[in-house]
């Protein structure tokens, strides 16, 4: 029996779960309020709030899973990607608890954990799988061809998909983190009312500040026309917005589709939560006979249970690291 503890902390959700043998027993998510009102993640606020969060939340996990402390046989935690002061801090909790309890540490790249999450519930994706990892600060396509063994096939030169519903939603005065809230608005709104540009970039790559500079000058052109222009359209700018980012996502996910010919497609990351991605995903999965994978709603978003997952693939290969490690800003998958 292997029992695994692991820590998220690379953004702005303090997280811990307990897996045992696979199997997710408790996934408890500390999010930070703070930051709305701010507009966007504040790092040394969310350090802060990280050192307060720590310790209740990997109380509550445990109590949560009912085991007690000392059947923890593996401590995971998020190495990286994610804002350093963030990461410091699980890195810290791991490393002294892995110390105090005289059990193996084990890194996980946060990336690779939010693909990871679809080894959580079934049915799972077989190797190789196509991975379309959408999230605030990363926009990937993968070619997944073991549990670590990941390819990156393509990415954003600019923005984040996530980045790009945030930075919208700015632009039309919701408030932070936008994302949720557009796709909340578009599910009242006509995804035709207005065009907007696809990118033509190269390859499996993306682009999307031509996309939020377009949304910028339309709104700023008509607001001159009628100043209460945003309020009588909010349903269709959203829906038209939503719909374009999913179709340059999907457009691509396509291509990368056709080039591989893999059949096993899967969503992950923040975005994956968003309803347009998830219907029009699963509309073309069935045109193309694909097996699609979207993940449960609560492992979309950041959440120690992938970090967890990751950790017990790792705990299998004995994979572990010394106390020397220390977290990484930047990583690739
Ligand atoms: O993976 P995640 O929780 O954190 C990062 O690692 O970045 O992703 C957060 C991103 C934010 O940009 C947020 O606006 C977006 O995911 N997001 C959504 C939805 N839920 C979260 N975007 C569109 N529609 C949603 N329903
Ligand atoms: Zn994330």
């Amino acid at each position: 029996m292997a029992i695994i503890l692991g820590i998220e902390s690379s953004c702005d959700e303090t997280s811990a779960s307990i897996c045992i043998d696979g199997e997710i027993r408790s996934n408890i998510i500390a999010s930070q309020a703070i930051h709305a009102k701010y507009g966007g993640v504040v790092p040394e606020l969310a350090s802060r709030a990280h050192q307060q969060n720590i310790i209740p939340t990997v109380d509550q996990a445990i109590i949560q899973a009912k085991i007690s402390k000392k059947d923890i046989d593996a401590v995971s935690f998020t190495r990286g990607p994610g804002l350093l002061g963030s990461l410091l801090v699980g890195t810290s909790f791991a490393k002294s608890f892995a110390l105090a309890m005289d059990i193996p540490l084990i890194e996980v790249n946060h990336m690779q954990a939010h693909i990871l999450a679809h080894f959580i519930d079934n049915p799972k994706p077989s190797f190789p799988f196509l991975c379309l990892t959408v999230s605030g600060g990363h926009t990937q396509i993968v070619l997944v061809k073991d549990y670590f063994e990941m390819e990156l096939l393509g990415e954003t030169l600019d923005d984040a998909a996530g980045e790009a519903f945030d930075k919208t939603a700015k632009i039309l005065n919701l408030p932070y983190p936008g994302g949720p809230l557009i796709d909340k608005h578009a599910k009242n709104g006509d995804p035709t009312a207005f065009k907007l540009p696809e990118p033509q970039i190269p390859e499996l790559n993306f682009s999307f500040s031509g996309l939020k500079t377009a949304i910028l000058y339309l709104v700023q052109a008509e607001i001159k026309k009628n100043p209460n222009f945003l309020e009588e359209r909010m349903h269709d700018l959203c829906a038209s917005v939503q719909d374009r980012i999913v179709s340059i996502l999907l457009n691509k996910l396509k291509k990368a589709a056709k080039q591989t010919g893999v059949k096993d497609i899967a969503i992950a990351g923040g975005v994956s939560a968003n309803s347009g991605l998830r219907s029009s995903l699963l509309a073309m999965g069935e045109k193309y006979k694909w097996n699609v994978f979207i993940p449960k709603f609560e492992y979309c978003t950041d959440n120690a249970a992938m970090i967890a997952i990751a950790g017990y693939h790792k705990f299998l290969k004995q994979d572990f690291v010394g106390q020397d490690i220390s977290p990484l800003a930047r990583m690739h998958v």
